[in-house]
């Protein structure tokens, strides 16, 4: 006969209830945004970037922290070579595009392969945002690294999160892992914003639409979850080349199909926090 499981202890259940974290904010910020997504390349730097960017084009000061500890993204999509400024006590952004952007990337040299282990990923959290002089932002947004660890639970834990974005490709296998990230952010106390269909679909040169990837899975995984659906951003080109040359499309062509889909994007999510 198997032994019954001990029960969880008081001071256990305590422990992983929500409500019992203390979630400090980002200083010097007013909303913080995660970008999101439990699965690894489905364009969360590419839609932090230039949300970022949609952000501050309609009046918005906006901070870009890149938490991919293991693999930062901004230092090469906003093409930034610089390191911080420090007064021995606290960092000063690195300003690019009127962004204020931060990245483990800017501190580390770029070919250097980072070993971090859980414990020095919490403290470079703790670095980011509590000791980097962000000033005045009405939001920052957060680029998060793929997967449900350390990263993302020492921020829903430990953060004040105002909002997050969850990124999805349209793929049955890129979904699976959608559901895990939405249950993480619901059992965490993490506002869902919205998810997000990124490379939905391709426009041929016929004029066609090609739902190369499947159709709808993203917008019916929202409905099923009773989350927003907030939008499908199709396949470009353009996007990959922009963020590989450092200018993200919004930055580089504010006029393109695409920026403007990040531009109304970026409009709701202003008029959401700002109610404006
Ligand atoms: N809509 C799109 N159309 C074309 N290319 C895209 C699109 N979105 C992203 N990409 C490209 O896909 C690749 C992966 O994107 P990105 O680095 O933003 O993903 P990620 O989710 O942040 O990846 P990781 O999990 O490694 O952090 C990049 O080369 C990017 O330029
Ligand atoms: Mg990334």
């Amino acid at each position: 006969m198997h032994e019954k499981k001990p029960e969880l202890s008081d001071a256990m259940k305590k422990k992983v209830e929500p409500k019992n974290f203390t979630k400090n904010p980002i200083l010097g910020t007013k909303f913080t945004i995660a970008v999101s997504s439990a699965k690894g390349g489905v364009g969360k730097s590419t839609f932090a970037t230039n949300l970022a960017l949609a952000l501050k084009s309609i009046g918005c000061n906006v901070g870009l922290l890149d938490a991919d500890i293991y693999g930062p993204s901004i230092p090469k999509m906003f093409d930034i070579n610089e390191k911080p400024k420090s007064d021995g006590q606290k960092l000063e952004p690195v300003m690019k595009y009127n962004i204020q952007c931060m990245s483990i990337g800017f501190l580390a040299d770029q070919q250097t392969p980072m070993i971090w282990r859980g414990p020095m990923v919490t403290s470079a959290i703790k670095t980011f945002t509590q000791k980097v002089n962000w000033k005045d932002l009405d939001f920052i947004i957060i680029d998060m690294p793929p997967g449900t660890g350390d990263t993302q639970l020492t921020f829903s834990q430990e953060i004040k999160i105002d909002g997050a974005i969850i990124v999805s490709t349209p793929q049955e296998v890129a979904l699976l892992d959608v559901k895990r990230g939405i249950k993480m952010f619901d059992k965490l106390g993490v506002k869902i914003l919205g998810l997000i269909d990124n490379m939905s679909y391709f426009i041929g040169d016929d004029g066609k639409q090609y739902n190369i990837f499947g159709e709808g899975g993203v917008k019916k995984t929202a409905e099923e979850f009773e989350k927003e659906f907030l939008g499908e951003i199709p396949i470009d080109p353009e996007i990959g080349k922009s963020g590989d040359e450092g200018m993200p499309i919004v930055e580089k062509n504010p006029e393109h199909v695409i920026s403007r889909i990040y531009l109304k994007i970026a409009r709701e999510i202003k008029n959401q926090y700002l109610k404006i």
